[in-house]
């Protein structure tokens, strides 16, 4: 049987736009994926048709039409999904354009600014019978599938506890200044929104996805900032999560969530920092290296002092983008409107986290942002 192809529209050319579609390229059978078939069939820019035009030329997917807005290519009718690569303080307004035209959407992280955007958006795609997914590549990766099997076998024993740490360690204001979308307040810059969502990704892979989906309860939440002076975004945040239950029989859990853009995870970038993630259970704990969001390697440490080590190995050609787009392919083939790996009762839990941490500590993005007004204005 021929595989099934899914026809992509990339909203947005920039950095992760580009990772994206490169990935869209390699071969799926050689990820053991024969089934189904990745085309870019359209792509635009804000910025004009001629910037989708070399962005489409450079990553070799000439072929495919290139416009100079975003309402042109959700007016495609040749797109079934559009992949949403805007700055997350634009994805509410992006997203709803692509759900009022009938195209199913994966949309980058963070899915918006804050719980309320997610809610809507999430309710629109079910009246509108849509597909909608936010992209945390990670939690698609095999190495993250395999985790998760360990701790929901009982490998782990009762599991009481993970931390989990994104942090960049940059000079941030040469690095970023006043302007730049990790810091700017007009694009929901800020550590927790970019960076502090991969911690909480561990967090809740670990701690909430691996319970059965009728019991899982949305943690309490306590959390500290501190903000970057020169724009107010906040440069370093640590999240303290307290969950009712845990994996494997465990009484309660909690997760320790933390981002820091002025140190690092792994400053030597040699691998010698240690892990950034430990998932701790009673009969051992699973290791994680930086960086969060495309781990290095990991290993699984028992009780007994036995250890395996594994390289977080993706297939050829791949940089790991291509396994959350294998999971839209599947679910929009198969009928369904969102993925069990991370539904949208999950990320809209994890969206009322950051909401709770922000809340917690006096962060509030402009009113354009956090408004579920739409459309308006782009800025
Ligand atoms: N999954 C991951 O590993 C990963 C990694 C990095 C970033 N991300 C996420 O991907 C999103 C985009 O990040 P990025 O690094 O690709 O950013 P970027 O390089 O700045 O690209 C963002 C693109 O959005 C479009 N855009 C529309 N309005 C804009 C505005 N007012 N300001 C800036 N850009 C605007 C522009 O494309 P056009 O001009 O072509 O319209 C721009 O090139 C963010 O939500 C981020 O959190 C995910």
């Amino acid at each position: 049987m021929a595989p099934y192809e899914l026809r992509w529209g990339i909203l947005a050319t920039g950095w992760i736009a580009e990772q994206f579609v490169t990935d869209l390229r390699a071969d799926p059978s050689a990820r053991g994926q024969a089934d189904i078939k990745h085309t870019v069939v359209a792509a635009a820019s804000s910025r004009s048709a001629d910037q989708a035009t070399k962005f489409l030329k450079e990553q070799s997917w000439s072929n495919a039409k290139a416009y100079g807005s975003y309402a042109e290519l959700v007016a495609d009718k040749d797109v079934d999904v559009i992949y949403v690569a805007t700055p997350h303080s634009h994805h509410y307004q992006n997203v709803r354009l692509c759900l009022e035209a009938n195209k199913h959407v994966l949309c980058e992280k963070a899915f918006t600014v804050n719980a309320a955007q997610t809610e809507k958006l999430a309710s629109i795609a079910k009246d509108k019978g849509l597909f909608l997914m936010e992209a945390v590549w990670t939690r698609y990766f095999p190495m993250s599938v395999q985790i998760r099997e360990l701790i929901q076998k009982g490998e782990l024993g009762s599991v009481f506890r993970t931390m989990a740490d994104l942090s960049l360690g940059e000079d941030v204001e040469s690095k970023f200044g006043t302007e730049h979308r990790m810091v700017k307040m007009d694009l929901a810059g800020g550590a927790l929104l970019d960076l502090g969502i991969y911690s909480l990704t561990w967090v809740f892979q670990t701690l909430y996805h691996t319970l059965p989906a009728a019991e899982r309860k949305a943690p309490a939440v306590s959390a500290q900032m501190h903000k970057y002076t020169k724009t107010g975004a906040d440069e370093h945040t640590s999240i303290l999560l307290s969950f009712p239950q845990g994996p494997s029989g465990a009484a309660y859990a909690q997760g320790i969530a933390t981002t820091n853009l002025r140190v690092s995870s792994e400053p030597a970038k040699q691998g010698t920092s240690g892990p950034a993630i430990r998932i701790q259970g009673t009969k051992g704990e699973i290791q994680v290296d930086h960086p969060a969001y495309r781990p290095s390697r990991w290993r699984f440490i028992r009780a007994d002092g036995s250890k395996d080590e594994y390289e977080n190995e993706m297939a050829e050609g791949v940089r790991g983008f291509a396994y959350e787009a294998d999971e839209v392919a599947r679910c929009i083939r198969d009928g369904k409107k969102e993925s069990e790996v991370l539904s949208l009762e999950e990320s809209i839990v994890i969206m009322k986290v950051m909401d709770q941490a922000r809340e917690q500590n006096g962060l509030k993005y402009p009113d354009k942002l956090e408004t579920l007004d739409y459309p308006i204005e782009h800025w």
